[in-house]
C-alpha cells in the first residue's frame, strides 16, 4: 500500500458496543459506541511507521507532535519507527522531536481560531525534514494554518502524518495528510488522546460521544 492510503470507515458502519471492550467506569454513560478498538489503532499505526521509514530511509527526521490529542499517536508512532531502526540493520533513521501546541475548539465546534498556546521555537526546524504528527483533520483549518506557520521557518520538507480525518457531511475531506490511519464519518470521537473539554483522553479506544456525555462534560465559552 502506498503512502497517502488510509482505512476508511462508512457512514454506515457498525460500531462495536461498550461490552465488547474496557472501558473506563467513569465514561461508562457518556459513550455511544467504540469506533475503533485500541489494538486497531496500533495495527494501523505500525503500518504507517513502515511506510514512512521505507519513504524517508536514512534521511534526518524531526517529528514535530501537536499537543496535546497527538501525543498517544506520537508516542506509539515513534515506538514503531525506532523499533524499525532497531530491527532494520541496513538503513536507520536519525530522528529528533519536537512539541508544538494548538488550540482551535470549544466544545464539539470549531471556534474558527487557531492559536498556539505553548510548544518549543519553530527556528531550529530550518532546513530539516519535518513530519507533523497530528490526531485528527476536520475542517483542515488547523492544519493550513501550522503549514503556513512552519513554512516560514524554512524547513527542507514537511509531510504530515494524522491519525483520523473526518468526512464532513457535504463537503468530504478537505485536507489530505500524506500518511493517514483512518478516514472516519461526521461524528464527534474522544478516547486516544482525543477529548472532549480535556475529558477522554485518558480512554484507550476511539469512541463516540453521545448526548449526554456532551452534556455532562460541557463548557460556557470563558476564553
Ligand atoms: P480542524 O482545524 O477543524 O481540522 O480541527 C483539528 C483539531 O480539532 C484537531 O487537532 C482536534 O484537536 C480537534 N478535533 C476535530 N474533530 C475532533 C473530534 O472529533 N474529536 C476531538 N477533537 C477533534
Amino acid at each position: 500500500m502506498a503512502p497517502g492510503s488510509y482505512i476508511k470507515i462508512a457512514d454506515e458502519y457498525k460500531s462495536f458496543t461498550l461490552d465488547h471492550f474496557c472501558v473506563p467506569k467513569h465514561y461508562e454513560e457518556d459513550l455511544e459506541d467504540i469506533m475503533i478498538p485500541w489494538g486497531l489503532i496500533q495495527d494501523r499505526i505500525e503500518r504507517l511507521a513502515r511506510d514512512i521509514f521505507q519513504s524517508v530511509k536514512d534521511q534526518p527526521l524531526t517529528a514535530v507532535c501537536i499537543l496535546k490529542g497527538g501525543y498517544r499517536f506520537f508516542t506509539d508512532l515513534l515506538d514503531k519507527l525506532t523499533a524499525l531502526n532497531r530491527a532494520h540493520g541496513h538503513v536507520s533513521v536519525p530522528i529528533t522531536i519536537d512539541f508544538i501546541r494548538l488550540k482551535s475548539y470549544e466544545n464539539d465546534a470549531s471556534s474558527g481560531e487557531i492559536r498556539i498556546v505553548g510548544g518549543d521555537s519553530l527556528s531550529s526546524i530550518a532546513g530539516r525534514n519535518i513530519l507533523v504528527v497530528e490526531d485528527i483533520i476536520d475542517t483542515g483549518r488547523t492544519m493550513i494554518k501550522l503549514l503556513e506557520l512552519l513554512a516560514e521557518h524554512k524547513p527542507a520538507s514537511v509531510k504530515v502524518a494524522s491519525l483520523l480525518v473526518k468526512r464532513r457531511a457535504g463537503q468530504g475531506v478537505t485536507f489530505r495528510p500524506d500518511y493517514c490511519g483512518f478516514e472516519i464519518p461526521d461524528k464527534f470521537v474522544v478516547g486516544y488522546a482525543l477529548d472532549y473539554n480535556e475529558y477522554f483522553r485518558d480512554l484507550n479506544h476511539i469512541c463516540v460521544i453521545n448526548n449526554a456525555g456532551k452534556e455532562k462534560y460541557r463548557q460556557t465559552a470563558t476564553k
